[in-house]
């Protein structure tokens, strides 16, 4: 299972233990971050917008088309913004950093 640090919108950071297979999405509703996710992951909110930690957003699968898209209506969107319903926390992502932005 992949740990993970996240830093908050108050700038706390937090390592957290993901389990497999979750979605940093399923993560942040597991851990009760700040991360909205109104849509559930059906990629029409951007509510679960993320800023992944530069050194690890090219560990990423490529973000989708359609993910695009969406980023664009996320609130200050930067370089390495993700969807946290699209991105699935693989073994391979153990240390991943990541920033939840808030509303
Ligand atoms: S939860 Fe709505 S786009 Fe990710």
């Amino acid at each position: 299972m992949p740990e993970v640090v996240v830093t908050e919108p108050g700038g706390t950071a937090r390592a957290l233990t993901a389990p497999a297979g979750a979605t940093i999405l399923d993560l942040a509703r597991r851990e009760d971050l700040a991360l909205e996710g109104t849509c559930g992951g059906q990629m029409a909110c951007a509510t679960c917008h993320v800023v992944i930690a530069a050194e690890w957003y090219g560990r990423l699968p490529t973000p989708s088309a359609e993910e695009r898209d969406m980023l664009e209506l996320a609130a200050r969107p930067r370089r390495t913004s993700r969807l946290g319903c699209q991105v699935r926390l693989t073994p391979d992502l153990d240390g991943l950093a990541f920033t939840v932005i808030g509303e």
